[in-house]
């Protein structure tokens, strides 16, 4: 042991008798929440649609019959309450947070639902920012939930760093958008995940084709795509195609995310209802 040990040994290569084992950063959920599946929705890059996806995906999987949450980790601008139309607050009972719940069924926890006003803007460094996720992980009562969509903010700061670190994810979808610049940067988000052995269900592209509704011709707006080569560079399979639509966008606006019909998703929620849950894996 070196004369200057602080006992961090997380932080400390030395090999010696006195190092202690890595720290257990799971989170632990509540006494009276069950949860099957979580599934993580990321992109290193802002406003590619992660959101929208994990309200389609969320939708889509509670049409299915399923108990589907969405924990909102985007705590500096969240979206996906305005995105179903929530508006209030969600009770507080002795054993924890009530989530609030969706017309579609979808049981949702998000910074905004907290906020005196929603408009209000959070200004909290990271690790507050991270120990916010966990206490919604830990503190929310999810009532046999089988799968929950974790929205998480942009880049690969503290949140995700914790949601990886601390949650049992079971899958990891990430978004991008045919850009070269967003493929760049999403590229970041898979070395992540890979980097912290996080399963990476595959990409999803979205904002990737406009259909003109004049002449039912078919417009790359932001170029040609270089998804799916992203995606095999890293041994991945691009899941889904979404296009630029602006009745998504309006249904997004007005708190109707629910009533899109989103059947390009269809082979994702099939992929997520057949992964093993994280309790069932030895
Ligand atoms: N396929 C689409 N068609 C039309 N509008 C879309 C589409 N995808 C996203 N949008 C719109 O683009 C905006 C950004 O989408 P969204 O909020 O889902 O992105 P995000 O990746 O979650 O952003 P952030 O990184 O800020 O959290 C929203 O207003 C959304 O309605
Ligand atoms: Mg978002």
């Amino acid at each position: 042991m070196s004369e200057q040990c602080d006992h961090k040994c997380s932080s400390c290569g030395e090999q010696c008798a006195e190092r202690q084992s890595e720290q257990d950063l799971s989170a632990p959920l509540g006494k009276l929440s069950t949860v099957k599946k979580v599934i993580a929705i990321v992109s290193g890059k802002g406003g590619v649609g992660k959101s929208l996806l994990t309200g389609l995906l969320a939708s889509g999987m509670a049409k299915r019959g399923k108990q589907t949450a969405i924990l909102d980790a985007d705590l500096t601008g969240p979206s996906i309450p305005k995105m179903f139309g929530l508006h209030g607050k969600p009770t507080v009972i002795e054993q924890g947070l009530v989530p609030m719940r969706s017309k579609e069924g979808i049981d949702i926890v998000s910074m905004n639902m907290l906020l005196p006003d929603a408009s209000e803007a959070v200004l909290w460094r990271g690790p507050i920012l991270a120990g916010v996720v966990k206490q919604f992980w830990s503190e929310a009562i999810w009532k046999d939930i089988d799968v929950m969509f974790i929205d998480m903010p942009p880049g690969t700061g503290d949140i995700p760093l914790t949601v990886f670190q601390s949650l049992p994810v079971d899958g990891i979808i990430v978004v991008t958008s045919p850009q070269d610049l967003v493929a760049m940067i999403v590229e970041k988000a898979i070395r992540m995940a890979n980097l912290m052995k996080m399963p990476i269900l595959g990409l999803i592209e979205n904002l990737s084709y406009f259909v003109c509704p004049d002449n039912g011709k078919s417009y790359q707006i932001f170029g040609e795509s270089r998804s799916k080569a992203v995606a095999e560079e890293h041994g991945l399979s691009l899941l889904a195609a979404l296009p630029i639509d602006p009745n998504l966008a309006a249904a997004c606006d007005r708190g109707a995310i629910g009533e899109y019909p989103c059947d390009a998703l269809g082979d994702v929620l099939d992929r997520i209802e057949k992964l093993t849950p994280h309790a069932k894996k030895a």
